[in-house]
């Protein structure tokens, strides 16, 4: 049995029993931050309220502030009251705080980090968590050599046979190629690489898991997903927000590093990849980096990349600020907010297939989709007016907000002509499932507890997905401030251009 996973009793392999964490404990850097107030937090719970943590669980948190044990429970209270997905039961919450500790200190301070290890050990001995320990970095990249470090010095970082140490480590992997190599050496000085966790959320969605099932469970679509078949595909993700509060991250790194480099690359490669010859982590990891390492942006950049920046206006009613005027945000910021790209995966299965990947804030609506645009019909026999209305055939992944999908193709239209116009059949998940889904960082911290490293990144696809970004953001570094575009639109001008040159057309999701 794999070191550190799930109850001795019962057998790993089998799917229908629920996957039940072992003895261990979750240590939290960055304990005052958003992303673990909105989402670690109530994951943990939520994994609390569905039986899924072990008895002893226990969760430290790490960070400046001068709080003690119950300081620090009663934000993990609040935040999982506002924030948690399954309702908040009492008797849940009482066994969770039972194990929730706080170990106040600074980076830099080894006494903080000595008291850490001590918290770790006593918490073996009084709550049998049995030492085993994942560290969440949910911190900047810069605090990664320090952290990890101390982690070595005190002992933390080094697994036994018996006894589990784990990093967990959050975006941004570095902001180019260059850099995500240092940070690896960094983290892979420490802990070894099959030690390391890297966080891409977009893989504890369902929806995107379920591109595997899609394609690989069925028979109806492999014979067709191809360039015989497929004309091109759009992967959209849409957001209406903008970065009000978010200049400390965002600004310098804009939409592409943001997203595109990791959750969008992803779901390229889940939807390009070939059949894995098991589910086996190394056989997903090893279709996932043949088809990253194949995919290649198509130039020339000036024609086949878009970037731009929201102004200010209206949105939904409401007056916004443009970018430049959100606050921490430079007045001649060149951050894009908008990025849309062209690439191609170089293999016999998809050469000549564009993949148009963008991105935005501030746009017309949030959504995340893949649309696999199929090529018309070789021959139409009915008169020209009669498919007038008729598209491409198309298979919509609709990632979120509205969890299905949606396939498109002709149909008569009720009448005594023969007209023949699109429509639509749907898979939704609220229709064909009473359980709701759980959220992606449910699922994660789920994975790192039980050592399951299928839906985190490898080292090697981090690598391959800056390589395929990189030319592309030297190519827009020498552009200067990128086009202005209007909230609540779907950007640019110049994005309508890069598809609208080969005759193509966004989707208006
Ligand atoms: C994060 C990005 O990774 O994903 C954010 O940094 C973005 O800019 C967020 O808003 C979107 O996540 P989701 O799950 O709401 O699509």
């Amino acid at each position: 049995m794999r070191q550190g996973s799930a109850n001795p009793l019962r057998d790993p392999r089998d799917k229908r029993l629920p996957r039940i964490a072992g003895p261990s404990s979750l240590v939290i850097f960055g304990v005052t931050g958003d992303l673990s107030r909105k989402k670690l937090m109530p994951a943990i719970y939520d994994l609390a309220h569905r039986g899924l943590l072990p008895a002893g669980f226990s969760l430290i948190g790490f960070a400046r502030r001068d709080w003690a044990d119950q300081d620090f429970g009663q934000q993990v209270h609040d935040a999982v009251a506002e924030y948690a997905r399954t309702p908040f039961r009492e008797s849940v919450w009482n066994r969770l705080a039972e194990g929730i500790r706080f170990v106040q200190g600074s980076f830099d301070d080894d006494d903080a980090f000595d008291r850490l290890a001590r918290t770790v050990q006593e918490l073996s001995e009084e709550r049998g968590t049995g030492g085993n320990t994942a560290f969440y970095l949910s911190i900047p990249p810069w605090a990664f050599p320090v952290v990890t470090k101390q982690l070595a010095r005190c002992g933390l970082a080094q697994s036994s046979a018996d006894v589990w140490r784990r990093v967990v480590i959050e975006k941004p992997f570095g902001h180019d190629l260059a850099s995500a190599k240092e940070l690896n050496a960094i983290v892979n000085e420490v802990f070894p690489e099959e030690s390391v966790f890297r966080i891409d959320h977009y893989l504890g969605k369902e929806t995107v898991q379920n591109i595997l099932a899609l394609r690989f469970a069925n028979q109806l679509f492999e014979p067709i997903w191809n360039s015989n078949y497929v004309d091109h595909v759009q992967i959209t993700m849409a957001e209406d927000i903008g970065l009000g509060g978010r200049a400390g991250y965002y600004e310098g790194i804009g939409a592409a590093r943001d997203v595109i480099q990791n959750h969008l690359l992803q779901l390229l490669a889940l939807t390009a990849m070939e059949e894995p010859v098991s589910f086996e982590p190394r056989a997903l990891r090893t279709e996932k980096v043949k088809v990253l390492g194949a995919t290649k942006p198509v130039g020339p950049l000036d024609e086949t990349t878009a970037r731009g920046q929201y102004a200010g206006g209206w949105q939904g009613g409401k007056k916004v600020p443009g970018l430049l005027q959100e606050p921490g945000f430079s007045k001649d910021s060149t951050t894009e907010t908008y990025a849309a790209v062209t690439l191609e995966v170089r293999n016999r299965r998809w050469a000549g297939v564009p993949f148009y990947v963008r991105t935005g804030k501030r746009l017309g609506r949030r959504v995340t989709e893949v649309a696999v645009m199929f090529k018309r019909a070789p021959h139409l026999p009915f008169d020209t007016t009669s498919t007038e209305e008729l598209g491409q055939n198309a298979l919509v992944i609709r990632v979120q907000p509205d969890e299905g999908v949606t396939m498109r193709f002709g149909s008569k239209v009720p009448g005594t002509t023969m007209e023949v116009r699109d429509v639509t059949m749907d898979f939704g998940y609220g229709h064909a499932f009473t359980e709701t889904s759980p959220e992606a960082y449910e699922r994660l911290i789920l994975d790192v507890l039980l050592g399951e490293p299928s839906l985190f990144p490898a080292n090697e696809e981090v690598e391959l997905s800056w390589r395929i970004l990189d030319p592309i953001l030297e190519h827009w570094a020498k552009q200067g401030t990128p086009e202005p575009y209007e909230p609540g639109s779907w950007g640019p001008p110049s994005a309508e251009a890069l598809l609208s040159r080969s005759g193509r057309h966004w989707r208006r999701p």
